[in-house]
């Protein structure tokens, strides 16, 4: 999508005209350095949910960083990318896990002409360029390791890398946490952090803006868009009453059998390999079998649900 686009997408969201065009305002405002203009992101996928933009954008706007928070697959590292792309800045994403340093973050000596020189790692860049840089899955980390960006995070704007000049921000950097909570191995974030952050709730996907991705990204034919639509919104609601895991309440796992079933693989196997067995648990997976088995007869082929 051309990123030009975007602002009209979003205004046929329903996204307060008045936030575009305070969004147009800093965009036209912030200058962007050629040589990072290609970290701008140029959009596969937008993303739809028109509160949850005016949130972010506001929050934004108002000089502040988000933190993105919601289950799997909800779109948090789509949005950072469509933020960034909105708002026309370099984007920076970092992966977080145990081992994450200060290092990984902010950057580590090394040595050029016979100097120690810093080498600028994506948070350091991010804060000179005027970027955006996005904590992916930011309780994956350990809080000691965020602690050396809390200056940065608050009203100082201010990076202090021991050894080197202090870098203030520049004034359009922004920092987005991702978050999923309860994904096997993410810690607590400790009160400190958090407090540094707007946070952002992004809910899983409703019903309308579910089938207009499906009808965009595939060639389905509108009655498929509607199956696949109660498939998800099904295994949603059975695991919303505790009668499964969130396992296979997957979207990106829906999207991926999608896209098997368009090379021609059965749509039971597709389905298998993004959905069902997403769940290692046999009771869980019967379960999961059938809820596909009412919706899908056994004699539909794949080729029968898109358009020629
Ligand atoms: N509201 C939405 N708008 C657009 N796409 C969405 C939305 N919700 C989910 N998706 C789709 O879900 C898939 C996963 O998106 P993404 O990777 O951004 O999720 P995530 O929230 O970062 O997931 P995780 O927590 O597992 O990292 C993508 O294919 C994306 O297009
Ligand atoms: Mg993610």
């Amino acid at each position: 999508m051309i990123n030009n686009d975007l602002n009209t997408f979003l205004l046929n969201q329903g996204v307060s005209e008045k936030l575009l065009d305070e969004v147009k305002k800093f965009k036209d405002f912030y200058d962007l350095d050629t040589s990072i203009e290609n970290r701008v992101p140029i959009l596969k996928y937008k993303y739809y949910g028109a509160k949850t933009w005016e949130k972010a954008i506001s929050a934004i706007l108002d000089g502040n960083h988000i933190l993105l928070s919601g289950p799997k697959a909800t779109g948090k590292n789509v949005l950072s990318e469509n933020l960034a792309a909105l708002f026309g800045r370099p984007l920076w994403t970092i992966s977080l896990n145990v081992s994450s340093d200060s290092s990984s973050l902010i950057g580590s000596d090394t040595f050029r002409n016979n100097e120690v020189v810093l080498k600028k790692g994506p948070v350091y860049q991010a804060a000179e360029y005027g970027g955006f840089a996005v904590f992916d899955e930011i309780n994956m980390a350990k809080n000691e390791s965020l602690s050396v960006v809390y200056s940065a995070l608050d009203f100082r704007r201010v990076l202090d890398v021991p050894g080197y000049d202090k870098l203030d921000l520049h004034e359009a950097t922004r920092f987005i946490g991702t978050m999923n909570y309860g994904y096997i191995g993410t810690r607590e974030l400790n009160e400190a952090l958090v407090s540094r952050f707007m946070i952002v709730d992004v809910p899983t996907i409703v019903e309308n803006d579910l089938k207009t991705i499906l009808t965009e990204n595939f060639t389905l034919k509108t009655e498929y868009v509607d199956l696949f639509t109660k498939l998800f919104l099904d295994l949603q609601s059975k695991s919303l009453n505790s009668e499964i895991s969130s396992k296979s309440v997957d979207l990106r796992g829906l999207f991926a059998s999608i896209g098997s079933m368009k090379k021609g693989l059965s749509i039971y196997d597709s389905l298998d390999m993004g959905i069902v067995d997403k769940s290692f648990d046999a009771y869980e997976k019967e379960i999961v079998g059938d809820v596909i088995k009412t919706l899908f007869s056994p004699k539909l082929k794949s080729e029968d649900l898109f358009e020629r």
